[in-house]
């Protein structure tokens, strides 16, 4: 490849999952054991731009204005030097993300960060990759971004131990239902126990990490079902439990790993309240304190107001199915 200096940029959304993603069939690959589906999301995006530069005499890597992290600089330079391998190109590069949305700290989500990355570093090198592929360039930095290339409703399929082409797929587009994600935010600060090394470490101890995995794949099926018949309590029902399954996980790992704050339960409470009154409202959470509500769009208003008057609640915000990945050449 020539010495010239390339560059691109790229728009990602956060996802986030219905059936949950937790532990991996294959730890160097990042191959997920379970399937999982989720929604991208339109409010929480992340832009990524990619400068190779052959002047560069090491990658430089700055987040939302600050130069990053020992360990974040290292996951982005992997995806660089697969993107290099593949483009047989050899020029260090300069990498600028910043996150559209309120970086009130927690909700950053490496989803829409490395699905950025992923568009944006391999536009820069020259390559053309469709989708799928970079879909599977994004999963082999954080399964969770596999998903981030598409918009609406989308699966990633559990994958064995080598499969380095595992990629997600849309199930329906964004404008298959008209549904709402009520974010809201409990406990500012970084999660304690990032998601790689929380599954990792329920994988190793949790005794519930096998009925997980045999569990997991029914939530799953349940959920894609419910998408397709827009059914929102049979989906909200299985989120939850797959929620729940996870998080259980965590919970029986040694040592223990405890992603809930008190606000997280009373929203919660907050949310099967609402449901006893009569609004299909059900909560899901990640890897940390946070409570995101599902529910139809005409139900956002008073969701999202129950919420705001919830105990340790600090802000809330409405979402709704978001685009897939956009890319600047
Ligand atoms: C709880 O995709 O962050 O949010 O593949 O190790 O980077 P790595 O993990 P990541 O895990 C996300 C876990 C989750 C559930 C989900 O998004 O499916």
């Amino acid at each position: 490849m020539s010495g010239d200096v390339r560059e691109a940029s790229a728009k990602a959304c956060a996802n986030i999952a219905l059936a949950k993603y937790w532990g991996k069939s294959d730890v160097k690959r990042n191959v997920p054991a379970v399937p999982s589906i989720s929604m991208t999301l339109d409010l929480l995006v992340t832009e990524t731009r990619v400068r190779f530069d052959p002047e560069l005499s090491a990658d430089l890597v700055r987040l939302d204005g600050r130069r990053a992290s020992a360990g974040e600089a290292e996951r982005v330079v992997t995806m660089l030097n697969r993107v290099r391998r593949e483009a047989r190109l050899r020029s260090k590069a300069t990498v600028a993300s910043h996150n559209r949305f309120p970086t009130a700290a927690g909700l950053a989500s490496s989803a829409s960060g490395f699905a950025a990355l992923a568009a944006a570093a391999s536009a820069a090198a020259g390559l053309r990759l469709s989708n799928r592929k970079l879909s599977a360039l994004a999963r082999a930095s954080s399964a969770s971004a596999a998903r981030s290339i598409f918009g609406g409703f989308v699966e990633l399929p559990a994958g064995q131990r080598g499969d380095d082409d595992l990629a997600a797929r849309q199930i329906a587009p964004a404008n298959h239902w008209n549904l709402r994600f009520v974010v809201a935010l409990t406990e500012p600060g970084k999660k304690k126990v990032g998601s790689t090394e929380g599954m990792e470490r329920s994988r190793q101890t949790s005794p519930y990490y096998a009925s997980w995995l045999d569990q997991a794949p029914k939530w799953s099926r349940k959920i894609k079902r419910a998408i397709k018949d827009r059914e929102l309590d049979v989906l909200g029902a299985a989120m939850e439990q797959s929620t729940l399954a996870f998080h259980c996980c965590a919970i029986t790992s040694d040592p223990p790993i405890f992603y809930w704050a008190p606000a997280t339960l009373a929203a919660l409470a907050t949310v099967r309240g609402l449901r006893q009154r009569g609004v299909s409202a059900w909560a899901t959470m990640d890897a940390g304190p946070h409570v995101k509500a599902l529910c139809h769009a005409a139900d956002a208003p008073r969701v999202r107001q129950a919420l705001d008057k919830t105990s340790g609640v600090t802000r809330t915000w409405v979402t709704k199915p978001g685009p897939g990945i956009e890319v600047q050449r």
